[in-house]
């Protein structure tokens, strides 16, 4: 039995509605699990909703319900948004289930009997908006608050503290050593800069029940429920463990163990507003824990809609549904993931949307297998001639590139090799100029060679596609007449298709569609 390619995205809050950014986030994970499986990976990849803590239960109480009812019918919706993302994940937790609070609650009585843990009192600033006690730093100089900690509130309370600050300077070598735990390097540098700057605070756990009951009960301690974060971050590895992964030490935490290997993970990608969370707070609570970390954060910038925030309330928002449902969930998903490396913050605009539909996708792909279909329709009555090797060294460079950049996670430069090939093969249309040859008998041997490596390289984009367009991809094989199934990889080698083979029409790929603004 092998280790899993593990990879998760962030846990969305249930109470917020699914936007853009979350779409995101879980476009570029499903792309990724989706190459690795096809480069022959096991895969397990997670996604799910975070369901405790304050702002969840005041979005209940203000709907007047209980609060798991309120997250049980929100997690239905996020499921759907998930489903209609073409969203491959393995397993779906959310922070309710029990499953996660059994390990959680067995994280927390671990950690506190190893003395991780100590009960003080604290006076300070409180944001309630952000769940989080605020320092004088965070105020202006003024004394009023950024906006973005919403309401702040003088708080004297009792709580458990986790003794973060003593292991300040192993992570810090921890990260020196491992340059690839935090992607990309600017990310690094930002985390870097902070540890070096100034001593770690010791981490608030918990949040007395008197002021929020909705979290999981500190298990030796009945007066408190665990801090939002704390429990969040466990999810990662609730769930390996509630499937026994004895790598994520399984028996230790109470159950049995099975042959499913998926801990440490290897990616967590998240975006860049929760970095310090995944850089500092989880690698601390993994080894004071005693297990190993993951591998690599690989966190993502932050969508703007026409060089705004997004924001619900001045509706400058773009609605995933909305754009899927008239352009189509691939071309969505291509434009995501192709205008914005990850790393950089990135910023939609319809217009530069319709281009790219209409520049890469009609005219790319769409023209390709439209032209290669309809000349061997023609001229050879659909029966794919004598192969040729002519494209192959090219087409081998595209897939060797396209590989190492999926295998680096850099999805956007694995577009370009792919897109350098598409262009490759419509510029030998127009340099072979296929429909002067069909005039020439002479030419015959010649046109036979031509339209070869098209419907050729066709096939093999329909494989190198499949991550990222999975239902263009399965157009492109259904209209060469292959048999549908998974595309491995491996199909990128030259020569798959049969002479005498006989394929199908062309159907449009992508419709092209009128450029101007509506
Ligand atoms: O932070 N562009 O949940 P969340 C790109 N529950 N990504 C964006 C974005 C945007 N405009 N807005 C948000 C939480 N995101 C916690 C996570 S993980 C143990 C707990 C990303 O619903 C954001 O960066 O506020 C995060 O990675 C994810 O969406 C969920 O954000
Ligand atoms: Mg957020």
């Amino acid at each position: 039995m092998s280790k899993r390619f593990y990879l998760t995205t962030a846990i969305d809050y249930v109470n917020g509605a699914p936007h853009l950014g979350h779409a995101y986030e879980k476009v570029i994970a499903d792309v990724i699990a989706r190459a690795r499986r096809s480069m022959g990976e096991e895969v397990f990849f997670l996604t799910g909703l975070d369901e405790h803590g304050q702002k969840v239960e005041q979005a209940a109480e203000a709907e007047g319900r209980d609060p798991q009812t309120y997250c049980d019918a929100l997690a239905v919706q996020w499921r759907e948004f998930v489903q209609n993302l073409g969203i491959s994940n393995d397993d779906f937790i959310r922070t309710t289930d029990a499953r996660h609070k059994a390990v959680v609650t067995a994280v927390l009585n671990r950690l506190h009997q190893a003395g991780h843990f100590y009960k003080a009192g604290y006076e300070g600033w409180y944001s309630v908006k952000e769940e989080t006690f605020l320092t004088d730093k965070d105020q202006n100089p003024d004394g009023t608050w950024d906006p973005r900690w919403g309401q702040v509130v003088r708080l004297k309370e009792e709580n458990w503290y986790f003794r973060l600050k003593e292991h300040q300077d192993w992570l810090l070598q921890y990260l020196d050593a491992h340059p690839e735990f935090i992607q990309p390097a600017t990310r690094r540098n930002e985390i870097l800069g902070f540890l070096r700057s100034q001593p770690l605070e010791d981490l608030c756990i918990s949040r007395p029940k008197a002021r929020l009951s909705w979290g999981i009960p500190l298990p030796f301690d009945p007066d408190y429920v665990s801090y939002v974060w704390f429990d969040a971050l466990i999810n990662y590895l609730s769930v390996p463990v509630s499937r026994g992964d004895a790598g994520a030490m399984a028996p230790e935490l109470g159950q049995p163990a099975t042959d499913f290997a998926a801990w440490p993970a290897d990616l967590h990608i998240i975006g860049k507003d929760i970095v310090k969370f995944h850089a500092v707070y989880w690698p601390i609570m993994l080894k004071a824990l005693g297990a190993p970390l993951p591998r690599t954060l690989l966190v993502h910038g932050w969508w703007q809609k026409d060089g705004q925030k997004l924001s619900k309330s001045t509706g400058n928002v773009v609605d995933p549904a909305a754009v899927t449902g008239e352009w189509g969930l691939d071309a969505f998903r291509y434009y995501l993931i192709r205008e914005l490396a990850i790393g950089p913050d990135g910023n939609w605009t319809d217009e530069g949307f319709r281009a790219r539909y209409n520049a890469e996708l009609a005219n790319g792909p769409g023209n390709l297998l439209n032209r290669a279909l309809n000349m061997l329709n023609k001229y050879r009555g659909g029966q794919v001639p004598a192969a040729s090797r002519e494209l192959e060294s090219d087409t081998a460079q595209a897939v060797a590139a396209a590989r190492s950049s999926l295998e680096a996670s850099d999805l956007q430069d694995a577009l370009v090799a792919i897109w350098n090939l598409v262009n490759r093969a419509n510029l030998y249309v127009e340099q072979t100029a296929p429909f002067r040859l069909a005039k020439d008998p002479a030419q015959s041997a010649r046109l036979d060679e031509v339209l070869y490596n098209l419907v050729e390289i066709c096939r093999i984009l329909a494989v190198m596609l499949n991550p990222f367009v999975p239902a263009a991809s399965a157009k492109i094989w259904a209209q060469l007449n292959l048999p549908a199934g998974e595309l491995p990889w491996s199909l990128t080698a030259w020569g798959g298709l049969q002479p005498g083979h006989q394929v199908g029409a062309p159907q449009p790929l992508f419709p092209r569609k009128d450029l101007a603004p509506k």
